[in-house]
């Protein structure tokens, strides 16, 4: 999956990054094959699992390292595809990306030029939205392609708009790109978000660290990747406080600096292996973790009769029996994470009663259920809200991976089921999920990756 090719130099791997013009170039030469995910279900999951850096962690930070026109080491970065991507639109725009190693990068971002986002790749990935702050922050202007990421609903920029505005910018969204100017400099300002969105309050801190003068935003998204954000930032010299708390407040400072720093782990992630390990009824170890941000999770789990055991930065989660019904409600944190909305609603299939799940961040959430139903799962959508009718037990089925987190759900299904799934579409999950098909096999579980026949990806598409 990685794409950057691997020399070896004393005892590091050093990966040197082929620049995305070239790589599209070489890729053009080769016919590329798509993959499937198949699984024998049936497995209970035993073991243990260690989680990755975070996606929607590394996505902002990779991002604002444009900001500090400086060498940034950044750890812990999950090898995913949407991170890959991410560094080659940096690439792209003149930053010097190196490999050290699987998980560790160093950025120069000094030549980075503006408004130089190559737009193909942009229009991939939600996390380039951080382009527009990152960019204004240090040209005062920003000329960026419309963001894609997951097809999960509407995804409006209002908020963004409104805060790089209140900061002196002038906005405007014509011919597919985003343009932003302040020709008298960003200006600190207060900021009071309609909604709570992770992107707007990303995109105001990227913009407000070099502004002149005090930013002070209220009703902000209090995520751990927006307090990963602003500690990484902290340690580049900005000056951020209140991240995580219902007031953030910046000081805007002259100049930020290169620095080494370490991704916080994948809670997302750790989520999908908890239930993965709940579904097949086994006892996984998962490492690495923050136990504060499964909180959450966990105190569900443990309602459903799951146990959750905490030792240091591991949560062992076991569950014997068949789990029991319960209700979820997505909410921004600390609340239920629509990321691990559909992950969850695959276990309730299985789960002794009638369950609720009620979406309440993306209006598009649900569309995997017709998946699940292939499989013999009892849901039904009203609205925002699944009503499940818990089954004895799920059948395998050919099923597509919709998105990423609701591919995730699908892998959880099949692991659960009797008898074979094949997953299509896995690109999707492999956005966001480094080496699940690995990690899963080191767990017990008959999983394999193959090539997608030519007559089957006919029958497919
Ligand atoms: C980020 C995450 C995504 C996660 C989501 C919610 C990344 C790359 N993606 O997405 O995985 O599912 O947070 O935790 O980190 N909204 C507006 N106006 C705006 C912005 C957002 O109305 O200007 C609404 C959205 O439509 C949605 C809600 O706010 O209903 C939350 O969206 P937001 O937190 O911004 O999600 P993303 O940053 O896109």
């Amino acid at each position: 999956m990685l794409q950057y090719t691997e020399r070896k130099k004393s005892d590091n791997t050093i990966c040197s990054y082929t620049a995305f013009s070239h790589r599209k170039e070489a890729q053009t030469r080769v016919t590329v094959m798509e993959e499937k995910i198949v699984i024998n279900g049936g497995n209970p999951l035993r073991g243990s699992v260690s989680i990755s850096g975070f996606k929607n962690a590394a996505l902002p930070i990779i991002v604002a390292t444009v900001l500090t026109g400086d060498v940034c080491v950044l750890e812990n970065i999950p090898a995913i595809r949407d991170v890959e991507k991410a560094l080659e639109i940096l690439e792209a725009m003149g930053a010097s990306v190196r490999m050290i190693g699987r998980t560790t990068v160093e950025i120069d971002t000094a030549n980075v030029e503006y408004g130089t986002s190559p737009a193909a790749l942009v229009s991939k990935l939600r996390g380039s939205t951080y382009l527009i702050g990152a960019e204004l922050g240090r040209f005062g202007k920003a000329h960026v392609g419309w963001p894609g990421g997951c097809d999960i609903g509407n995804r409006p920029i209002d908020q963004h708009i409104k805060a790089f505005e209140a900061l002196g910018a002038t906005v405007s969204t014509d011919n597919g790109f985003i343009d932003v100017t302040a020709p008298e400099g960003l200006k600190g300002n207060s900021i009071y978000f309609d909604t709570t969105s992770v992107g707007a309050t990303a995109n105001s801190i990227l913009a407000a660290v070099l502004a002149e003068g005090v930013t002070v935003i209220e009703n902000p998204a209090k995520e751990p990747h927006i307090v990963d954000l602003a500690n990484f930032l902290n340690t580049c010299g900005a000056s951020i406080t209140g991240a995580g708390t219902d007031v953030i407040k910046i000081k805007g400072v002259n100049k930020l600096h290169g620095c080494t720093y370490s991704i916080i782990p994948d809670m997302i992630e750790a989520g999908t292996f908890m239930i993965a390990a709940v579904a097949t009824g086994g006892r996984v170890r998962v490492d690495g973790v923050i136990p504060k941000h499964m909180d959450c999770l966990s105190a569900k789990l443990e309602e459903m009769g799951a146990t959750v055991e905490e030792i240091d930065d591991s949560l062992i989660v076991s569950c014997l029996e068949r789990p029991e019904k319960t209700n979820v409600k997505t909410l921004p944190y600390p609340g239920f994470p629509t990321d691990l909305q559909p992950q969850m609603a695959t276990l309730l299939c299985l789960a002794n009663g009638v369950s609720h799940v009620t979406e309440t961040v993306f209006e598009n959430r649900f569309k995997y259920v017709d998946e699940l139903q292939k499989m013999g799962a009892k849901v039904r959508v009203d609205g925002k809200t699944a009503i499940i009718e818990g089954v004895d037990q799920l059948s395998g089925a050919d099923l597509k991976a919709i998105d990423l987190r609701a591919g995730a759900a699908m892998v959880i299904a099949g692991l659960a089921a009797s008898g074979t799934s094949s997953i299509y579409n896995i690109s999707s999950i492999e956005r966001g999920y480094d080496n699940i098909v690995e990690k899963l096999r080191a767990l017990g579980a008959d999983i394999k990756k193959t090539y997608v026949a030519p007559a089957e990806q006919a029958a497919i598409s």
